[in-house]
């Protein structure tokens, strides 16, 4: 897990935020289970309701690029604290795993699971029998 080199592409993707009505820069990398990686900004928009997020951007590429499975998520912004993937987000990252979220702020970082942030996502729907 190269933890490095994805925050590092995440803070340099997130200089490319289109975020002129929040003001509010963020910048995702996820990570394939062949360990491509894939960048993401959010971009917002003048009807603020279409604003995609950082890390929807990000999966989208790598949906498009043939990525079925993640073993990694990377959010990054300049915050004191972390912040941390909108319930959207996490709903549909879930959709191809349960990739480890690693956090990042100014001061510091936080890991997770995405199962931890969203438990049970599939409980029941994918895993009826
Ligand atoms: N935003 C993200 O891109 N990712 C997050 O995890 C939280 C919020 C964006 C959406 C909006 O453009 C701005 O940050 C303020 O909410």
């Amino acid at each position: 897990m190269n933890w490095d080199r994805w925050t590092a592409q995440a803070w340099e993707v997130r200089e490319r935020a289109y975020a002129p009505y929040s003001g509010f820069a963020v910048g995702a990398v996820v990570v394939a289970d062949d360990e491509r990686s894939f960048v993401g900004c959010n971009v917002e928009n003048l009807s603020y309701s279409l604003t995609q997020c950082a890390e929807r951007v990000a999966l989208g590429a790598a949906v498009a690029a043939g990525v079925r499975k993640l073993v990694a998520v990377v959010v990054v912004a300049d915050t004191r604290e972390p912040i941390s993937p909108c319930g959207a987000c996490r709903q549909v990252l879930a959709e191809f795993g349960d990739p480890e979220v690693l956090l990042v702020g100014r001061e510091g970082f936080e890991r997770f699971r995405l199962g931890e942030l969203l438990p049970r996502a599939s409980t029941g729907i994918l895993d009826r029998s």
